[in-house]
């Protein structure tokens, strides 16, 4: 049987195409439409997390976590809740099983997150 990864808040498909091409059964979750044909979920990718996938990948909006952006909130010019909310997402997905990979994160987070549980697995590599 294929391995299954999902990307989620994927639309592009790049990242789902990639594994596709690399014999797994690979799907992206968007609430936009796939720009490429492929399997695609379009809707809440929470609704996908109950299902078996050997990995997930993970792209989460950034808007109210990146370093970039977070002087809007330091300077009392943005509500504090719309990090909360952004970063609760992101545990929600680290917590899902398997924890997901992410190159999102400006600090990396999630990579060294995902390094330390998989790195004994030899079926996956991160460049
Ligand atoms: C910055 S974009 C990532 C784009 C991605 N790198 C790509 O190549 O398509 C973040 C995406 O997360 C999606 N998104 C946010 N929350 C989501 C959720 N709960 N379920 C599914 N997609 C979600 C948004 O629709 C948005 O397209």
């Amino acid at each position: 049987m294929k391995p299954r990864v999902l990307v989620a808040c994927e639309y592009s498909g790049r990242v789902r195409d990639e594994f596709a091409a690399r014999g797994w059964d690979a799907w992206s979750c968007d609430f936009e439409e796939s720009d490429t044909v492929g399997q695609h979920y379009r809707g809440d990718v929470r609704d996908l997390l109950k299902q078996h996938w050997d990995m997930l990948i993970a792209f989460p909006p950034c808007t109210y976590l990146c370093g970039s952006g977070m002087h809007w909130t330091t300077r009392g010019l943005r509500d504090p809740k719309l990090t909360e909310e952004a970063l609760a997402f992101v545990h929600l997905l680290m917590n899902s099983t398997p924890p997901p990979y992410s190159n999102r994160e400006p600090n990396r987070c999630y990579q060294h997150s995902y390094l330390q549980t998989h790195s004994d697995n030899p079926a996956i590599s991160v460049r």
